[in-house]
């Protein structure tokens, strides 16, 4: 019996200018547009394994070994439906394709980074479901076409369809149909660009994004500021000094955006609070970092860690400097920094050590280091697929 499965990994995506805030909450539909940087599979990913057969009786879904409901996931349900019916149109056109879109599959999908660490896991799971779908069910659609549907699964997992630098165009439809991710230019554009990510330790679970976002939509005054004054402006600079590889004006976008994420924020009533005193430190040393001239980029999303943007030649200094005032946090040296140089280069040269205290062991848990890289990859189900011969997880929690 011919076995109908695909396998598939996506990526990260880190944006540099930051949705927050929808317009239409089923569908997905943000208040402004955002932009964002795609981060290698090869450090990050989630990895989907999706099989249709006659033999299954309902659709199963696997999160990181644990059995999840499908029908309780709205957001889920959706890509499914969106995916099967574009099938049953193909199907319908040509009959000599196998009816796929009447089957049911399972899905077993894994992230290869702790959820606990607190990145995001939600842009690259539904990227990978929904890409993983399409390869299942060989859908004629590009990439743009298919991160309409991963948009229905979580808004920023619409940019991770793309690799390099990737917009999300907000778009004005009601139905959608004109809010799509699209490439501003690929990771081999602008190769030197490579980000450190700081895992900091955080015990408390914050407020999640979507009921955070819906908050500021309601509350706060400044998100309409930010949506009709900033952001517009800010999406054609940050295009144009990424098509320039401008990193200082790179930089200071993305900074001025990080700030201004987390200033509406504050501004929702009542407030959310994602930076904590670790991630402020972060942002006065890095600020004191760039008093010379911008070298380093910091941003942070819905939680405490930092991602820092910065050309290849800074990241050893930036990894000095942040293992001054965070020790104990253990590096992941996948693009061998440090087997590049036998020691670490002295902190700069007038670097002022008062801007942070030197915080306890462990604060900052873990520090990656990666770069822009591609958009989602298929492998070969036989050797890397997640599904075993009965079609259950090889692995179980
Ligand atoms: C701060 O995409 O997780 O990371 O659409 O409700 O699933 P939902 O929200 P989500 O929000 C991401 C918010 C952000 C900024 C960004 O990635 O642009």
């Amino acid at each position: 019996m011919t076995v109908f499965e695909a396998t598939c990994t996506a990526p990260v995506n880190i944006a540099v200018v930051k949705y927050w805030g929808k317009r239409d909450t089923s569908l997905i539909l943000p208040t402004n547009s955002s932009l964002s940087v795609t981060l290698s599979q090869d450090q990050l990913h989630s990895k989907t394994t999706i099989r249709a057969s006659a033999d299954f009786t309902s659709d199963r879904l696997w999160l990181n070994g644990i059995e999840e409901s499908i029908e309780k996931n709205k957001r889920l349900v959706a890509c499914l439906r969106e995916t099967r019916a574009l099938r049953a149109q193909i199907e319908e056109k040509d009959a000599s394709l196998p009816k796929l879109a009447s089957l049911k599959i399972h899905i077993c999908s894994e992230n290869n980074f702790p959820t606990a660490a607190g990145l995001a896991s939600s842009a690259s799971g539904y990227a990978c479901l929904v890409y993983t779908l399409s390869q299942l069910f060989q859908l004629p659609l590009d990439a743009s076409d298919l991160s309409i549907v991963a948009r229905q699964g979580s808004g920023s997992a619409c940019r991770s369809l793309f690799g390099g630098f990737v917009a999300w165009e907000m778009g004005e439809k009601a139905d959608g149909s004109d809010s799509k991710a699209v490439q501003i230019a690929p990771e081999t554009h602008w190769p030197d660009l490579q980000a450190m990510i700081c895992v900091v330790s955080d015990e408390k679970k914050g407020t999640s994004s979507t009921e955070g976002m819906q908050l500021t939509v309601k509350t706060s005054a400044l998100l309409q500021h930010r949506i009709k004054e900033v952001v517009p402006k800010r999406m054609e600079e940050m295009i144009a000094a990424i098509r320039n590889k401008d990193f200082p004006k790179f930089a200071e976008l993305t900074m001025q955006d990080s700030n201004q994420f987390h200033a509406v924020c504050l501004d929702t009533y009542p407030p959310i609070f994602y930076m904590n005193d670790i991630s402020r430190a972060i942002i006065r040393i890095i600020t004191e970092y760039n008093k010379d001239g911008v070298k380093a980029a910091y941003t942070f999303d819905a939680g405490p860690n930092a991602v820092i943007y910065a050309p290849e030649k800074n990241m050893a200094e930036i990894y000095a400097v942040l293992s001054h005032f965070f020790p104990g946090a253990t590096f992941d040296d996948s693009l061998g920094l440090l087997s590049k140089t036998s020691t670490l280069p002295p902190l700069p040269q007038n670097f002022d050590t008062r801007v942070s205290p030197v915080f306890a062991q462990g604060s900052v848990k873990q520090i990656l280091h990666t770069k822009a890289d591609n958009g989602p990859r298929v492998l070969d189900s036989a050797q890397h697929g997640l599904l075993n011969a009965e079609g259950l997880p090889k692995r179980l929690a």
